[in-house]
């Protein structure tokens, strides 16, 4: 047999004439009774090729396994196509049948199935246009984003996925364990006994790298990190996911200003890159998903990111209601800020994406650097942490970041202000110890990059396998 072709370099083939074998899944096959096209596709492009067969030399029987979802390979010649769309064909020389696929039976034999039925078939799912597109593009993010940092000189740095300590402080945390959980040994205040449990201690799956990444970035002076973070936080919105995967690059000597170029800079390279390698994939979700996404993606490259403080946006959102405008939630100064007051900002008021800065201390993390200029609020300082959030068209929050406290006193106070168990932190509290520095980093949800990237509407939609309250299938 012939060496495999991959379809997205058949269709860029300047031999014609000559023989060429391709193997995938059919898409389609129509046809009259002297001629029959199977539309075939194999993942490696979102475009079919077109493989026309003649019935005099294949009989209807032979082709009656080519049903949409079979898996089979295709002998011919490559030829210029007859019909507009694309710019060659393969007339069929010999077929073989991989795997068929019962046309009772298979899932995607019908056209336009919703976004929670493909849910429920997401071993599936794959195979068709939308998923196919988005995963490849998810490749593509991901290749992104490892260009820049190490193009950038960044360190892959890589942090463990089991931890005994709580970065977000949020308890959001899935407990790891081989405890036997019918038959717990408690101690004698009743708690729950980990000295012998596998770690010896109580154990969970991290919700960010952040900490061992600021150990890292003491030493290596930039790293970035990669990989699946973990939040038990039981919100079913189309934004949050149980297991996402996060970006967290790391700086030493950085601040707030180098910090938001740099989240800004980081953005906007991912954005290029898709628009750049992924093309075919956008333009099908252009057409099929969201109208306007293509030009959202290039309207992002070319504005500039507003830096806006909390005060000055809380300012603004009272303004908003004052004038009329309708929110479900308060936004009173203090207030963590609903989704829909950032997408206000950003879409409404400002129409291109915020990095709002300067939180209240009391709605960030215990590591964010506290102001030491005048907060805006009551004309009290020390109120207020160098956080800085990028907030996106339709997205919302898409990074969390800040520049972090180098003090040990200043730190030290708020992990005892916090009730932060102290004898898991003795080995962070080393870097401010030991040589501290200043620096910052921040945290990008992947799925959310890819939820602005590709136009889907639901977090669900852009990880192959979502885990989210009450759903583990596949
Ligand atoms: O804002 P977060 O909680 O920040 C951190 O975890 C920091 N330790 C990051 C850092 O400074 N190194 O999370 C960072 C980002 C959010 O902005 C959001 O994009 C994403 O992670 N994220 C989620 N994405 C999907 N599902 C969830 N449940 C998410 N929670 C956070
Ligand atoms: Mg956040």
């Amino acid at each position: 047999m012939l060496q495999r072709t991959e379809i997205k370099d058949a269709l860029q083939s300047k031999q014609i004439g000559q023989p060429i074998n391709v193997r995938g899944w059919v898409r389609s096959r129509r046809g009259n009774k002297n001629v029959s096209f199977i539309a075939l596709n194999d993942g490696s492009t979102i475009k079919t090729i077109q493989i026309v067969v003649d019935l005099e030399k294949f009989p209807e029987e032979q082709l009656k396994p080519v049903t949409t979802g079979a898996c089979i390979s295709a002998t011919g010649i490559l030829v210029e196509s007859q019909g507009s769309g694309q710019a060659v064909e393969i007339q069929l020389t010999e077929l073989v049948v991989y795997g068929t696929a019962d046309v009772d039976q298979y899932p995607l034999q019908k056209k336009g199935l919703s976004m929670e039925y493909l849910r429920t078939i997401a071993h599936l799912r794959p195979r068709t246009n939308t998923f196919g597109a988005v995963f490849r593009i998810r490749h593509h993010m991901a290749m992104a984003i490892h260009t820049y940092f190490h193009e950038h000189g960044y360190f892959y740095f890589h942090t463990p996925l089991i931890t005994a300590s709580d970065c977000e402080g949020a308890g959001q945390m899935f407990q790891v364990t081989t405890k036997n959980l019918y038959n717990l040994k408690k101690t004698e205040d009743g708690k729950i006994d980990y000295s012998d449990d596998f770690f010896g201690k109580q154990t969970s799956l991290t919700v960010s790298g952040q900490l061992e990444g600021e150990l890292g970035a003491t030493a290596l002076g930039k790293i970035y990190t990669f990989g699946p973070t973990f939040r038990a936080e039981n919100s079913n919105t189309p934004r949050h996911l149980a297991e996402f995967w996060m970006i967290e690059p790391e700086v030493a000597f950085m601040d707030i200003d180098e910090l938001m170029a740099l989240e800004e800079d980081f953005i906007k390279f991912c954005v290029k890159w898709a628009l750049d390698n992924c093309m075919d994939d956008l333009e099908f979700l252009n057409q099929y998903v969201d109208k306007g996404l293509i030009e959202r993606l290039r309207s992002v490259i070319a504005s500039d990111f507003v830096h806006l403080p909390y005060t000055e946006g809380i300012r603004i959102l009272q303004e908003a209601i004052q004038n009329g405008h309708k929110f479900e939630f308060p936004c009173e100064w203090g207030d963590d800020l609903a989704s829909e007051h950032e997408r206000y900002l950003v879409e409404e008021h400002f129409k291109r994406p915020v990095i709002m800065t300067n939180y209240p201390k009391a709605i960030k993390a215990f590591y964010m650097k506290i102001d030491e200029q005048e907060s805006g609020y009551n004309g009290k300082s020390g109120q207020t942490v160098q956080g800085t959030d990028v907030l996106f068209p339709q997205i919302g929050e898409i990074i969390g970041g800040s520049v972090r406290e180098e003090s040990y006193d200043k730190l030290m106070a708020e992990i005892e202000a916090r009730h932060i168990p102290m004898k898991d932190m003795t080995w962070y509290l080393d870097t401010r110890k030991y040589g501290s520095c200043p620096h910052a980093g921040f945290g990008l949800g992947f799925e959310r990059l890819m939820l602005f990237v590709t136009g889907m509407q639901n977090i669900r939609d852009v990880i192959p396998f979502p885990r989210t309250p009450k759903t583990a299938e596949f």
